[in-house]
């Protein structure tokens, strides 16, 4: 089910000029069904001039902190960004689904683990909440943070980051990198290159020492440093990465438009949710299962429908389908059979699909 809370905003503040911090309060009632692990994200959703409009944002408070906050940077033009950095006040009520996501890995205590994290920008989110939690929580563990933004005032969380780093003394390193403005040490000037994961890999990152690492931000940033710390000897299992999409390559751009080719009409779906079946039978209207379904009357989770957020994901239980764009979902996810549903295309005469996962 697509449950939806109403939760109060207990406090909404600018971390900088485009960014709104939004902390919402959670009845004692709903404390947990509202537990989280650190990197997860809240879907929101509001009626903005008539239209259901969703978004998902990572939590950037940690699970010790038992706070609920997220950081929405306003993006030109967009809905729902504007309406929170420009309309929504403490004390509103505004529409939540319980937290969702696989990013992240579990705090252990014991444990003696580095981690390092590559954001960009807003990307921060996650990457603020992993940190807090495995600073905390693992008295053993380090971790460095490798950030770029466009200018010092743009950096979001800088005073916080700061913080945790006289907090943390000797197990937090933090380096910034800026896009458009000049500083005197050359390595911090501009996006990571091959020039500056050369000198990183040399001076500041011990790629055999090192336990998980963790990129958010734009996908060809990710990809880059990915294959760039996979060439330096980072085995692949160790990366775990949440994407910003600002563009399809030319191989998503294909497969999507063959699949929006593919003749769906007739097929017979069954959902399963909440341990309860709706089946349905696909028209040429919707070529993908959750549109189809939302239309056919079902009530399933969703918030960007572009395959990046993973609220729509779920098991392909009979029968088979082929995603369209897939930025969520692992490999190992993948091979155990797991699809977004909103870029979801059948291609056999029947599919059973479980969102109970
Ligand atoms: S709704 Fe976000 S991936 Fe499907």
């Amino acid at each position: 089910m697509a449950e939806f809370y109403s939760l109060k905003v207990a406090d909404i503040y600018k971390e900088t000029e485009d960014t709104s911090v939004v902390t919402f309060d959670i009845p004692q009632d709903l404390q947990n069904t509202f537990k989280f692990r650190q990197g997860q994200h809240l879907t929101l959703k509001e009626e903005i001039n008539g239209e259901d409009i969703r978004r998902s944002y990572s939590l950037c408070s940690s699970p010790i902190e038992n706070q609920w906050k997220v950081a929405v940077k306003q993006i030109p033009g967009g809905k729902f960004s504007t309406y929170i950095n420009q309309k929504l006040q403490a004390g509103n009520q505004i529409e939540v689904m319980a937290p969702t996501g696989n990013f992240g890995v579990e705090v252990q205590p014991k444990a003696s683990k580095n981690y390092l994290f590559f954001a960009a920008g807003s990307g921060i989110t996650p990457v603020l909440s992993m940190i807090k939690a495995h600073l905390k929580a693992e008295p053993n563990s380090t971790c460095k943070l490798f950030y770029v933004n466009k200018t010092a005032k743009s950096i979001i969380f800088k005073e916080e980051l700061e913080q945790l780093r006289n907090t943390y003394f000797g197990r937090l390193e933090i380096y910034y990198f800026l896009t458009k403005e000049r500083r005197d040490i050359e390595l911090f000037n501009g996006r990571f290159d091959d020039v500056k994961m050369k000198v990183l890999t040399n001076t500041f990152i011990d790629i055999p020492d090192t336990s998980e690492v963790f990129l958010c931000g734009p996908e060809a940033m990710v990809n880059y440093v990915s294959e760039y710390l996979i060439g330096a000897g980072l085995s692949k299992d160790l990366i775990h990465y949440e994407l910003f999409v600002t563009g399809l390559s030319e191989e998503d751009i294909k497969r999507a438009e063959r699949l929006a080719q593919q003749n769906v009409e007739g097929i017979e779906v069954t959902i399963v949710d909440g341990g309860k079946e709706f089946a349905f039978t696909m028209t040429k209207e919707y070529d993908n299962i959750l549109d189809a379904a939302l239309n056919a009357g079902a009530d399933l989770p969703f918030a960007c429908k572009g395959g990046v957020c993973s609220t729509c994901k779920c098991e392909v239980k009979e029968g088979e389908v082929e995603m369209k764009i897939n930025y969520a979902l692992d490999d190992k996810e993948v091979s155990q059979n797991l699809v977004l549903s909103c870029q979801a295309v059948p291609t056999t005469e029947k599919v059973v699909v479980d969102f109970d996962v």
